[in-house]
């Protein structure tokens, strides 16, 4: 089987063991979306009214912003992989909770163990704070974390601003565009060995 077919088989079978309550308010389950050999893994909370309804992640407003940041970097959503710590939208887009969280993060675990990413993307703090306890966004922005996953090994995260959060924001907006720039560089680092 190549990889894009073993990914698909995977969000189905994990789709079918799912028994989240969340199911009972959404209207599908949002696995992800992209390449299964992509080196960017893109990760962000939980998929709103509009994903909710499309079946896709990020295809809202801070969606756009997304596309349009990968775009200035010359990469388009078919060249890495988008997906959620959650893959049901919260009823009125409530914080997902803790045991939600925990309920979906094997599935995840096992998407980034497939895919194997150089980088790990993580939109927001609610997508950060399921890697790192307790993160402070303004001082961790921009960097690149270095954690031992149990079952993972090693994995660089890059923590970055959520899009929806910064859509509305100036200085976050001007923030999250530069932080996003970095990421062609810290690929070819990443491939050099160099971090
Ligand atoms: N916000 C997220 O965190 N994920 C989505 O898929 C859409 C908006």
């Amino acid at each position: 089987m190549n990889k894009e077919k073993e990914l698909q088989q995977l969000n189905q079978d994990w789709a079918k063991k799912i028994k989240s309550p969340l199911l009972k308010t959404c209207k599908q389950i949002v696995a992800g979306v992209g390449s299964a050999n992509a080196d960017i893994m893109v990760i962000g909370e939980a998929p709103g009214k509009k994903e909710d309804e499309l079946g896709e992640p990020f295809v809202g407003s801070a969606g756009k912003f997304l596309d349009q940041m990968l775009e200035t970097i010359n990469l388009k959503r078919s060249d890495i992989y988008i997906t959620n710590i959650v893959k049901c939208r919260p009823p009125d887009n409530r914080d997902p909770l803790p045991e939600e969280k925990a309920e979906f993060w094997p599935w995840l675990m096992a998407q980034i163990k497939l895919i194997n990413p150089k980088l790990i993307v993580t939109l927001g703090r609610h997508s950060l704070s399921s890697f790192v306890p307790e993160p402070i966004m303004s001082k961790i922005h921009g960097t690149i974390l270095r954690k031992d996953m149990p079952g993972l090994g090693k994995v660089r995260i890059y923590a970055l601003y959520h899009p929806a959060a910064a859509l509305y924001n100036g200085g976050m907006r001007e923030t999250l565009i530069k932080d996003f720039k970095k990421i062609p560089k810290i690929i070819k680092l990443i491939a050099k060995g160099e971090i």
